[in-house]
């Protein structure tokens, strides 16, 4: 049965930060951490996303350490870890909404193509190219906390969201969305951002932020991070790890890059939907690279794990992933027993969540033990 997130604890409330593609159920990041783990163990995820299996060890008294080559989900994920006081975002969403009324923000949100004007009204897009500008959220904890509450909300149901109508996790081309919104006659909502930002702030901030143990999630690529996060283990800095709970792209299914293009855009990247992301942004669509992929990442973090360190990793049932991946897992930890999960709880699975069952043929849990 799926498990519902409990608003009514920080945790809860900041877990769920924020809509991401393929992401992992908090409820079963949670049982999954819970049963292989125990406190003060070290958590690790190679392929991090939002940060869901590192949040929640963090705040079930694991220590947890991810890498994330996303800017989007590297922003949730290091947000919700070590989430800025609430009066500092609060102050610096004022800041922006005072800073965007600037001469050189009205000109350049005229300038915005077309998609733009139908997405969102012109205060809003002013108030986002100073975000744009002025959000350093790579260095500063304030600046990324306000910049992960808004790209939850820059798009999304009417209502909820900045945006014109459009699907939340998924941005959609822009052509497409003129397209529709032209036929229904879809306005974008004349909202003021900073007053809906506030309030948004005030909803996620009610219980306060979680307790987190000492964990962060690498913005890189992992294949690079993971042998810098070995030469810490090996200096005496960090534990090694007791699981490694991960879920890797799905091969020819999700494209983290042209998908997420208007959140990417908010994050410095180009103002139109860019199909030539490289190959570890696209849509994983080369076998041999996707092997390779694997096979790396996972013999790289196998070096950072303890003797009797569970392997759990969940990935799309289609045969290619599931057989390259199981192919990888065998070569890397010949010496674990492998069990095998097909569809391991009903409902509970990352696609059920993003609505795509007629394309997919589920998840599978491979999870191998001493
Ligand atoms: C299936 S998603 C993980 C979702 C995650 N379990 C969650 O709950 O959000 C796979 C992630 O791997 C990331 N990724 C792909 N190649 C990577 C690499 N070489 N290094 C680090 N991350 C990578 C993608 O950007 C994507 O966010």
């Amino acid at each position: 049965m799926a498990r519902h997130i409990d608003y009514g604890t920080a945790a809860g409330r900041w877990a769920g930060l924020g809509p991401y593609y393929a992401m992992f159920p908090t409820g079963f990041a949670d049982r999954v951490v819970r049963e292989h783990t125990q406190a003060g163990d070290l958590v690790l995820d190679p392929f991090a996303g939002r940060g869901t299996a590192i949040f929640s060890a963090a705040t079930q008294g694991r220590a947890g350490v991810g890498i994330e080559i996303s800017p989007v989900g590297f922003v949730y994920a290091k947000a919700k870890l070590a989430a800025a006081e609430h009066d500092e975002v609060a102050h610096r969403v004022q800041e922006i909404g005072r800073v965007a009324t600037a001469a050189r923000y009205v000109e350049s949100a005229r300038a915005l193509p077309p998609f733009f004007h139908r997405c969102f009204a012109a205060p809003v897009r002013r108030f986002l190219l100073a975000a744009r500008d002025r959000l350093d959220w790579r260095r500063s904890a304030t600046d990324r906390t306000a910049m992960a509450i808004l790209l939850v909300y820059l798009h999304g149901n009417e209502g909820a969201a900045l945006s014109n109508q459009m699907r939340q996790t998924k941005s959609m081309s822009p052509d497409y969305a003129i397209r529709w919104w032209k036929e229904h006659n879809a306005r974008p909502p004349q909202v003021d951002p900073v007053d809906f930002l506030t309030s948004r702030l005030a909803w996620r901030y009610a219980k306060g932020t979680p307790e987190c143990e000492s964990s962060t999630v690498y913005f890189g690529n992992s294949m690079t991070v993971l042998p810098r996060i070995a030469a810490r283990m090996a200096r005496g800095d960090l534990r090694r790890a007791k699981l490694l709970f991960t879920s890797p792209p799905y091969y020819g299914v999700t494209n983290y890059h042209y998908d997420q293009w208007l959140r990417l855009w908010l994050l410095g990247g180009p103002a139109h939907a860019a199909r030539n992301g490289n190959w570890l942004r696209g849509k994983f669509e080369h076998r041999a690279n996707y092997e390779t992929l694997l096979s790396e990442v996972f013999a790289r973090a196998k070096r950072l794990l303890r003797r009797d360190a569970t392997i759990y990793v969940r990935t799309d049932a289609r045969k290619f992933t599931r057989e390259t991946t199981l192919a990888v897992l065998r070569e890397t930890f010949p010496t674990k027993d492998l069990v095998i999960r097909r569809r391991p709880v009903a409902g509970d699975t990352q696609t059920h969540l993003f609505g795509d069952f007629a394309k997919t043929a589920g998840e599978i849990d491979l999870i191998l033990t001493s």
